[in-house]
């Protein structure tokens, strides 16, 4: 049963509950009042280091030589056999949600089209990446880049880092699926990195290959971002089912949490979408769905302009589902 204790709605389907008070504003409302104060604090140490250029690169490096840190970071994999769902879109605003809170955040963008990447630094920025990282030819702190990038220098900085993608990772997949054990290379590395981050969000291509096999071997936790529609819902199946094998095989603390179903549109809603969630609610528990995401044109519009949208449209739909979402997610994980 998925480890998840954060339910939208008790009745009918639990999506479409949530997705239609998506405003909830108390939790909307927490969340930025939260944000505020405890960025303004936590963030601060971070933040000072991310203005001087390659900040808290040189903090990760020193904190991942630390030996015998104790500290153990969230590790999400947003992943879905099926492409087009929304895991980058979640990925991204999540880790920037997370981060106004003052979580420490790294999205790891483990997918060559390196749209995560794209989002958050536009192209062209990235020198080395997370396949030279992950076939040793790179230390992570000099992969590793701090939110905004030189891009975009207006902004004030998150606690929010990226290991970008570059296409040249797809013949890198291949050559890192060769190594001994290559489903546990991630883990490994990104183990040193533990004491500097509070989570670390895995935004997986749409394929059930090494690189997710990698991400759900070094994950503590999944979320399956999912459109409400059949094809969808295939690969939340499918995706389930590999993560079953990874929980036996590989990785035993492994745990689902949650379902996201993102592009919803309370106004279109009709049979099909209710067959969807009904069936999910039916196979995975009430429990398993996490607050919808509403269809939000803001999200396209600041990916295009490389922000999180928090940063790009505060007050819009989108901000206030993303921000619901990470109430519900922290709560799923703490139970
Ligand atoms: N809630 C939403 N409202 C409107 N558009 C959205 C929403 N979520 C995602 N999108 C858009 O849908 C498209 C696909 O989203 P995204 O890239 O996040 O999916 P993905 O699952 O990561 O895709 P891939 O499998 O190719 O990696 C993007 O253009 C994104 O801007
Ligand atoms: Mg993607």
């Amino acid at each position: 049963m998925p480890a998840v204790s954060q339910s939208s709605s008790s009745g009918s389907p639990a999506v479409a509950g949530n997705a239609g008070k998506p405003g909830k504003s108390s939790t909307a409302d927490k969340a930025s009042k939260s944000g505020k104060g405890s960025t303004a604090g936590k963030a601060s140490k971070s933040d000072k280091s991310s203005t001087a250029g390659k900040p808290s690169v040189a903090d990760i490096a020193s904190k991942a030589e630390e030996p015998g840190g104790t500290a153990r970071p969230h590790i999400v994999a947003l992943a879905n056999f099926k492409g087009g769902v929304g895991k980058t879109t979640t990925a991204i605003n999540l880790a920037a949600s997370l981060a106004e809170l003052g979580h420490r955040v790294l999205v790891v963008d483990l997918d060559a089209q390196a749209n995560a990447t794209a989002a958050l630094f536009l192209r062209g920025f990235a020198t080395h990446t997370v396949g030279d990282w992950l076939l040793g030819q790179v230390p992570a702190a000099e992969a590793i880049r701090p939110w905004p990038a030189e891009a975009a220098p207006d902004q004030a900085p998150l606690p929010l880092h990226l290991l970008p993608a570059h296409v040249r990772l797809a013949d890198q997949e291949e050559e890192l699926r060769q190594r001994p054990a290559y489903e546990h290379l991630l883990a490994r590395a990104l183990a040193p990195l533990a004491p500097a981050y509070d989570f670390m969000l895995l935004d997986c291509p749409p394929s059930l290959g090494p690189m997710t096999r990698m991400a759900l071997c070094a994950a503590t936790a999944y979320v399956v971002p999912c459109l409400a529609e059949k094809f969808s819902f295939d690969g939340l199946r499918l995706l389930t089912q590999l993560a079953a094998g990874v929980t036996s095989r590989h990785n035993p603390a492994l745990r689902l949490a949650g379902i996201v179903f993102t592009q919803y549109h309370p106004g279109v809603r009709n049979n099909l979408h209710q067959d969807v969630v009904l069936a999910t609610e039916h196979v995975y528990g009430p429990a398993a769905l996490l607050p919808a995401i509403r269809k939000d044109v803001t999200l396209a519009q600041a990916q295009r302009r490389g922000l999180p949208a928090l940063r790009l449209r505060p007050d819009s739909n989108a901000v206030a589902d993303y921000r619901a979402l990470t109430q519900a997610l922290l709560a799923a994980l703490a139970g």
